[in-house]
C-alpha cells in the first residue's frame, strides 16, 4: 500500500460530492497524514489555513474513492460460451443444474496456481482502479475445497498488496455444491462450518462470510448453520439472497446482524423490514440484472420507505456480471432500477462502505481517510449519466496521489 504523503496537499475550487450529497458551493480540501484535514467553502478559504501545502489541482468534481462492495474478481477462465447459450434462451439455472455456471469457473480456478490467478485478476483490478475504486471486496467461491478457497483468499489479499487499494475478503464457500458432494449438501455445509471457516479465520484470510441462499445454492437452514459458524469465529456476515426467488435469506441474514443482503430482486416487505431493523445494507447489483436480462425489480420504493441504505456494486464475476466498470453500474442503477444519480453515487461511496462495515470510508469529512477521486466532469451526476472511461483526473489513496493524468 502507498504510504500517506508527508507534504500536505490542497485542492481548490472543487465541486464536492461528500458520499451522501453534493455540497452547494465550490470547496477547498486539505489532505494531511492520510486524512482529510480541512474543508472550506472556496470563497471563505484563507491560504494561511493551509500554509506549506502543495496545490494538487484546481477545479473538477471530487468524490470519495469508489467502494465496490461486492465482487468475485478472482477466477480463472471465462464463460463466453455460456453467454451465447443464454442468448439462445437457456436459463442461468438450467446451465447451473447441468454442471456449468459457477461449477465451470470452479474447474478452471481449481486448476490455476496462485500466480496464474494473480495474472488473470490484475487486469480486472486495474480496470476498477482506473474507474476510481479505492476499496473493494473480493469473494472466494470458485474453489469449494478448503485448499482452493484459501488459495483464492490469499490471492485476494495479495492483490491488495500489489496495488494501492484496500481489499476486504469474503469467504463464499457456500457458493455452489461441488460435484464430489453431489447428494450430500449437508456434509458439504459441515466442511464449510467445521474446516473452511475455522481455517480462514485462523489464517486471517477472511473478513466476512457469504452464502448463496437459493434453489441452486443453499437452503436457509444450511445458510443458518454457516452463519452460526461465522459468528463463532468473529466474522461478519453477508448474503446473496432473493436473486432468483424468495427464500427469506435476507431476513435470515438480518437476524444474524448481516452487514448486507445482496441482489434482493425478490425481496418482500417483511424482508425489507427485517433489514431496516438490523441495519443491514441492501446491495444492488444491476450488472447481474442486466446480463441475466432479469425483469423482477428489487423493491426500491420499499427500501426507501424503510430507510434501508442502498449500496451499488459491480458483482464483477465471469457468469452474471463480467463487467469491471463501477461508473457503468451507477448508470445501470439509474436506468434499470430508477435510482437517482445521487442515490447511485451514495451507493458506490458511503453506503458501499457501510456494506463492508467501514463507515469512515466513502465519505469526505474532516478526519476521514483521504481516499478521493477528482473527475474531469462538471457535476457529480455525470458519473451516472454518461458512460465514458478516462474521466478520472486524480486518484488519491490513503492521502497520496496514486494516479494523475
Ligand atoms: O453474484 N449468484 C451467485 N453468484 C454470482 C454469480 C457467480 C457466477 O455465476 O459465477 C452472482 O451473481
Ligand atoms: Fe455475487
Amino acid at each position: 500500500m502507498a504510504s500517506s504523503q508527508s507534504t500536505p496537499l490542497l485542492w481548490r475550487n472543487v465541486t464536492l460530492f461528500d458520499g451522501l450529497e453534493q455540497l452547494p458551493e465550490p470547496m477547498a480540501v486539505l489532505v494531511e497524514h492520510g486524512r482529510v484535514a480541512g474543508l472550506w467553502r472556496e470563497n471563505e478559504f484563507d491560504p494561511s489555513q493551509a500554509s506549506g501545502a502543495k496545490e494538487a489541482a484546481s477545479g473538477g468534481v471530487m468524490t470519495p474513492g469508489l467502494v465496490d462492495c461486492h465482487t468475485h474478481l478472482v477466477y480463472a477462465g471465462d464463460r463466453a460460451a455460456e453467454f451465447e447459450q443464454r442468448l439462445e434462451g437457456v436459463s442461468y439455472e438450467t446451465i447451473a443444474r447441468n454442471g456449468g455456471g459457477i461449477l465451470s469457473s470452479v474447474r478452471a480456478t481449481r486448476a490455476a496456481s496462485e500466480d496464474e490467478l494473480i495474472a488473470a485478476s490484475l487486469p480486472r483490478l486495474d480496470a476498477l482502479l482506473a474507474d476510481g475504486v479505492t476499496t473493494l471486496e473480493i469473494k472466494s467461491g470458485y474453489g469449494l475445497t478448503v485448499a482452493d478457497e484459501l488459495k483464492m483468499l490469499r490471492v485476494a489479499r495479495r492483490l491488495g498488496e500489489l496495488r494501492p487499494v484496500r481489499v476486504l475478503t469474503t469467504l463464499l464457500g457456500a457458493h455452489a455444491l461441488p460435484p464430489e458432494y453431489a447428494g450430500r449438501a449437508d456434509d458439504y455445509v459441515s466442511l464449510v462450518c467445521d474446516e473452511m471457516i475455522p481455517a480462514a479465520a485462523r489464517e486471517g484470510l477472511a473478513d466476512a462470510v457469504d452464502v448463496f441462499c437459493e434453489g441452486i445454492g443453499f437452503s436457509p437452514a444450511q445458510c443458518e448453520r454457516i452463519y452460526q459458524a461465522a459468528q463463532a469465529h468473529g466474522l461478519a456476515i453477508k448474503a446473496h439472497a432473493e436473486q432468483l426467488s424468495n427464500l427469506g435469506g435476507s431476513a435470515l441474514a438480518a437476524r444474524y446482524g448481516a452487514l448486507s443482503a445482496d441482489h434482493i430482486e425478490y425481496l418482500d416487505e417483511a424482508g425489507v423490514g427485517a433489514m431496516a431493523e438490523a441495519g443491514t445494507v441492501a446491495v444492488l447489483l444491476p450488472g447481474a440484472f442486466h446480463v441475466l436480462r432479469e425483469t423482477q425489480m428489487p423493491p426500491i420504493e420499499l427500501l426507501r420507505q424503510y430507510g434501508v441504505p442502498m449500496a451499488v456494486a459491480s458483482d464483477a464475476n465471469p457468469g452474471t456480471s463480467p463487467i469491471c466498470m463501477p461508473t457503468l453500474m451507477a448508470n445501470l442503477a439509474c436506468t434499470l432500477f430508477r435510482l437517482t444519480p445521487r442515490e447511485a453515487l451514495a451507493g458506490m461511496t458511503a453506503h458501499g462502505a457501510r456494506a463492508l462495515g467501514l463507515p469512515d470510508l466513502g465519505r469526505i469529512a474532516v478526519g476521514a481517510p483521504a481516499d478521493l477521486c477528482l473527475w474531469d466532469i462538471r457535476q457529480p451526476a455525470e458519473l451516472a449519466y454518461a458512460v465514458q472511461a478516462g474521466r478520472l483526473r486524480q486518484r488519491v489513496f490513503n492521502g497520496a496521489i496514486t494516479y494523475a493524468r
